[in-house]
């Protein structure tokens, strides 16, 4: 896929011979900052729709396809989605509810589907073992057990997951609980509580998507899409806002702010309600985290989120080079001149028992570097890590370069411990399932390995930077009973490269 648009990218250059048509590496600078109009208002992803079976499972039906979306009015561009042309709707389920997704495949070539962040058997969570065939459907089943969250949705098929999600096959999974039912927050979906999907993009003269700009991260776009809308506006009218954010670019890290620099409250992470809000006035997601806020407005008034230069951890050279000088206007929020007061936002949300370490059976080692982790590239034949039904681990992952990287794990949310040996920022002081790695840094992380084992499929982790992972930079582990030793099943994912065909890794 890279080649073909590279070569694409190209050719459009040749063609137009323009200044500045540079596909390749880097995209400059770039700020939309005062350029965005605000002229169309921000499209809610639809909630999908469920049915209750003889078991009393709730069943939703996801089908992945191709269609065309107008960006622009006019303008159709090729897109792929669930259940429409471009993203897929949203799934709610409760904790302690059994869900099944009937995933079918219309796309013309294989894919997968992942539940990012959700805690599952390793048979139901999507990864690149479980492919779908092109005109055929899979049917995870599951119980969810975890807290209220904002999770998501995506392909994952070995080799080429970053094309087929920024084609636009990404959803939401919103996680309810009745601890988080019982405290004052906003919870009228699209109303008060607002699910923000935020990727880059980058359109060619012929309205399509050009993917030929690329930093070391990956595919950069030059503009933002939130929830498949270009410079929105959202009208809310209530005195506190719930934005669920979700950075579903696949290489650029963003850092949300307010235009005015307001205050606002963290209340959420990848993987649920913190302990008690944090006050802060900015926060930064890597491809793949999410974080909720509470943003308070007063009548009449307008804001303007926006994203602002992410701190990438590196020389301002490969900052630039990767996405780290640029900003963003991301959505203006105008607030009606007469608001339902909804409270102020709480002192306290829910109680977190800390993992500790003295409780880890096994200590754990990564090291990304070079596209790879602890020097291997994925294979899928081979399991890189064994874990036992039910014991702690510590696992310190470290970045050993100068470019960014990121780390994240499959069925399990853990806890930040130390990152550089201190303790974490309040960002990541709750449950995460993906965290950024910058260059030179050490994090150390905490979970437990519980509920699920399957010695025959494997969950993966890897950098969530996702040219990195179609790279290989990835690596799978099998979780046994005790005394269980790993036997992978022959899926005929030996030696494949679904992305491109015949090629290794990293060609
Ligand atoms: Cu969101 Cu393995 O990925
Ligand atoms: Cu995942
Ligand atoms: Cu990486």
């Amino acid at each position: 896929m890279f080649r073909r648009s590279l070569a694409l990218a190209l050719a459009a250059c040749v063609a137009l011979s323009l200044a500045g048509c540079d596909p390749v590496p880097g995209g400059g600078v770039i700020t939309t900052i005062g350029d965005v109009d605000f002229s169309t208002e921000l499209a809610i992803p639809p909630l999908a729709p469920s049915t209750t079976d003889a078991d009393g499972r709730r069943v939703f039906d996801l089908t992945a396809q191709r269609g065309e979306t107008e960006f622009s009015p006019g303008v159709a561009t090729t897109t792929w989605g669930f259940n429409s042309a471009y993203l897929g709707p949203t799934l709610v389920a409760k904790s302690g509810e059994d869900v099944t997704v009937n995933v079918h495949n219309e796309l013309g070539e294989p894919t997968t589907l992942h539940w990012h962040g959700m805690h599952l058997p390793a048979a139901a969570d999507g990864g690149p073992h479980s492919l779908i065939a092109d005109g055929e459907a899979a049917s995870p089943t599951w119980t969810v057990k975890q807290n209220a969250a904002t999770l998501w949705y995506h392909p994952h098929l070995d080799g080429d997951t970053e094309h087929q999600a920024a084609m636009g096959l990404d959803g939401m999974f919103i996680v309810q609980d009745d601890a988080e039912r019982a405290l004052p927050l906003p919870r009228d979906y699209g109303v008060d509580d607002i699910p923000l999907i935020v990727q880059d993009v980058r359109f060619g003269d012929d309205g399509q998507f050009d993917t030929g700009t690329k930093g070391y991260v990956g595919t950069l776009g030059d503009q933002l899409l939130v929830n498949g809308t270009i410079g929105p506006y959202l009208d809310v009218s209530t005195s506190v806002v719930r934005l669920r954010l979700l950075n579903a670019a696949v290489a650029r890290s963003l850092d949300f702010r307010f235009d005015d620099g307001r205050p606002f409250a963290l209340i959420g992470t990848d993987g649920g309600l913190l302990q008690s809000p944090v006050d802060t006035d900015h926060v930064q997601l890597s491809p793949g985290e999410r974080a909720e806020v509470l943003v308070t407005v007063k009548p009449g008034e307008t804001t303007v989120l926006q994203s602002t230069p992410p701190d990438l951890g590196t020389t301002e050279a490969v900052s630039q080079k990767n996405a780290g000088a640029d900003s963003f206007d991301v959505l203006q929020v105008r607030a009606s001149a007469v608001l339902d007061d909804v409270g102020e936002v709480p002192g306290a949300l829910v109680p977190m028992t800390a993992l500790l370490p003295a409780d880890a059976a096994v200590t754990r080692t990564f090291t990304l570097s070079d596209a790879t982790i602890n020097g291997k590239k994925v294979d899928m034949s081979r399991v890189d890590e064994v874990m036992t039904l039910g014991t702690t681990e510590v696992w310190s992952v470290s970045n050993s370069m100068a470019q960014p990287h990121s780390f994240h794990v499959h069925g399990v949310q853990f806890q930040v411990l130390t990152v550089n040996g201190k303790p974490p920022p309040p960002e990541l002081a709750g449950w995460k399932d993906t965290v950024f790695v910058p260059p030179g840094e050490q994090l150390r992380i905490i979970m437990v390995f519980s509920d699920y084992a399957d010695a025959t499929v494997p969950y993966m982790y890897h950098c969530h930077l996702l040219t990195h992972e179609d790279d290989g930079m990835m690596g799978q582990f099998v979780v046994v009973r005790p005394g269980e030793t790993p036997q992978l099943a022959d899926d005929g994912m030996d030696g494949m490269d679904m992305g491109m065909a015949g090629l290794p890794h990293g060609g």
